[in-house]
This record gives structure tokens, C-alpha cells and sequence, in this order.
């Protein structure tokens, strides 16, 4: 079976998972996504494009951007500064919990991949202005999936900027314990606008395919730092698919990101790089039919890192 029956019967065997999530709706402009799309496209390592399903509908970065930020801020910064204001380990809850920030002792957020870690690695991003800044992760993101017309979706910025408040909660409570220096309300625009980026599944097949090959761009140029890229997936496999992270290692094992837009950003390494999205969510936030699609694409091909 060539490997466009392979992504064809994928999706036909993984749609019926659809009806059994739900879109996210705390950003009112998601819920407008339709429930029962299921698409997924794969970048192999000679940059070729297959896709199957539902792939010409554009959907927001959403969480995927915490990557492309991490990435930037690590570029900008160094580990050592990056690593004094966010922590390196999983933390068993759900990706916009507040709790820890205050139970562990005032302390750093404990990842990148949650939304308090996400907030203040974007707040060490470079730039005179917050228009400067989004350039620069912009310029990334458009390197990384080969396409320059990759650009903010306005209506979802707007959207999240006006229901933000659990995020401008957190940002707030960072700066109090100084791990924003910077100013707060900067940090959030960057990170509404983020996570509002408007991509396809092939824009995520190629950045996926940018990091199994430790940064080298579809171009063949390199964009990233390969020991930045290796620490990116690591990332990707122990927290990328949040509280359900490990169970996604089991399932699937390979590195992955989600967005509640209902995305999934996956890098194969040294193989392909894979994009999905099924806007039907569950209950941790991931796209319940795109994690049981890799899962499938994962056996049928042998992806598992492990
Ligand atoms: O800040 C938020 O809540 C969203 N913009 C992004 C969260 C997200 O994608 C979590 N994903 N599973």
C-alpha cells in the first residue's frame, strides 16, 4: 500500500472519533470550526506533500506556537536565561492551570508547553516593539513550513484577546513574582497573536519535517540550531500533548504539539513530519480523532521513536 492509502484509510477509519469530542468554545471564534473535519498531511524527507481528508481549511497555531516561541526565545537568550524563567518538567495538569504557580513557592512556571511557561518565554522575545517581535516569530514560522504568505488570523487575535483573562490573570501574577520583567500587557498581545497564526496542515507537515531534521529548512537552508531543535522535541515528548503526554508517548511515541484549535504538529525524526487537524477536542484538549489518526499512522508505518 503506497502511502497515500495509507493517510486515506487512516482518515476513514479514525473520522467516527469526531462525534466523540467537542470543540473548544472558551475562545468564541473556535467554536465556529466544523466538528467532524479530519485532515492530515505528511512531509516525507525528500520534502514531497501527502495529504488526505479534510487538508484545505486553515486553522490557528493555537499551543503549537509555544514551540516556534521557545525556539526564538532560546535563539535570543541562551538556555541559561531561557531556563531561569521556566522549568523543564510535565506538570500533571491542565495546560491553563494556575495552581502551582503559587503552591511551589512563587517559582518559575514548570514548562514552556503550559500557558504560564508559554507567557513568559514569549515575554524574552526580542524586538523594539511588539510589531517587531511577531515579525520575528512570524519570519520563523514562515521559514520552518516554507511558506510566506503564513500570517495572523485577526478575527481569532481579537477573539482571544477579549476572553484572555485567565492568561492576563497568570501574566500579571508572573510579573509580581519577577519572572516578567518586561512590560505584561506587551508579553499577552505577543502571545494572543501567536497563538493566532493561520496555517494549514502541509504549513505543519513541512515545520515538522524542519525539526525531524534537527532545523534544516525544506529548502535545505539551515533555520534553527540543530542542539535548539533536539531540545524542542524534547519538549514535544514530554509535555506537548499537555496532561496526556505520556499516554501519547505510549499510544504514539513520536514528538508532538497540539492546539486546541484542534491541531497537532508531529516530527518524526530523521523521517517525516506530519500535520494534522480534527477541531473536535477531548477533554484535555487535544483533537481526539488526530491522536487516534497518528496513532494508526504510527503502527501502519513504524513511527515510534521508542
Ligand atoms: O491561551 C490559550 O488558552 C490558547 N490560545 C492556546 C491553548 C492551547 O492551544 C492549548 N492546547 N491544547
Amino acid at each position: 500500500m503506497n502511502l497515500h492509502d495509507v493517510l486515506n484509510r487512516a482518515i476513514e477509519n479514525n473520522r467516527k472519533w469526531c462525534s466523540k469530542g467537542n470543540v473548544a468554545t472558551y475562545i468564541p471564534e473556535l467554536s465556529k470550526a466544523n466538528p467532524c473535519a479530519l485532515g492530515v498531511s505528511l512531509c516525507t524527507w525528500d520534502g514531497k506533500i501527502i495529504t488526505a481528508g479534510d487538508c484545505d481549511t486553515p486553522f490557528t497555531l493555537q499551543s503549537i506556537s509555544k514551540i516556534c516561541s521557545l525556539i526564538l526565545a532560546l535563539q535570543d537568550n541562551g538556555r541559561e536565561k531561557v531556563f531561569s524563567k521556566v522549568g523543564m518538567e510535565p506538570t500533571g495538569d491542565p495546560f491553563n492551570s494556575i495552581v502551582k504557580l503559587e503552591t511551589l513557592e512563587p517559582s518559575p512556571p514548570l514548562n514552556p508547553m503550559i500557558n504560564a511557561g508559554a507567557i513568559a518565554v514569549t515575554s524574552l522575545i526580542k524586538g523594539s516593539d511588539v510589531d517587531e517581535r511577531l515579525e520575528r516569530l512570524l519570519t520563523l514560522i514562515r521559514a520552518m513550513a516554507d511558506n510566506n504568505q503564513i500570517d495572523v488570523d485577526w478575527e481569532v487575535y481579537t477573539s482571544e484577546r477579549e476572553t484572555g483573562n485567565r492568561n492576563r490573570a497568570m501574566a500579571y501574577f508572573l510579573k509580581d513574582i519577577g519572572i516578567i520583567d518586561g512590560q505584561v500587557e506587551e508579553a499577552l498581545d505577543l502571545y494572543f497573536k501567536q497563538c493566532a497564526i493561520k496555517i494549514t496542515c502541509q504549513d505543519l507537515a513541512r515545520m515538522g519535517l524542519t525539526l525531524a531534521t534537527q532545523g534544516i529548512g525544506p529548502c535545505g537552508e539551515i533555520i534553527i540550531d540543530p542542539a535548539i531543535a533536539k531540545l524542542a522535541k524534547t519538549f514535544m515528548v514530554t509535555c506537548g500533548m499537555y496532561n496526556a503526554s505520556g499516554e501519547f508517548a505510549i499510544r504514539v511515541g513520536i514528538p508532538a504539539k497540539s492546539g486546541v484549535s484542534g491541531s497537532i504538529l508531529a516530527a518524526v525524526p530523521h523521517r517525516m513530519g506530519i500535520g494534522v487537524i480534527g477541531p473536535s477536542l477531548d477533554k484535555k484538549g487535544n483533537s481526539i480523532a488526530g491522536v487516534h489518526l497518528l496513532e494508526e499512522l504510527s503502527r501502519e508505518m513504524k513511527l515510534s521513536i521508542f
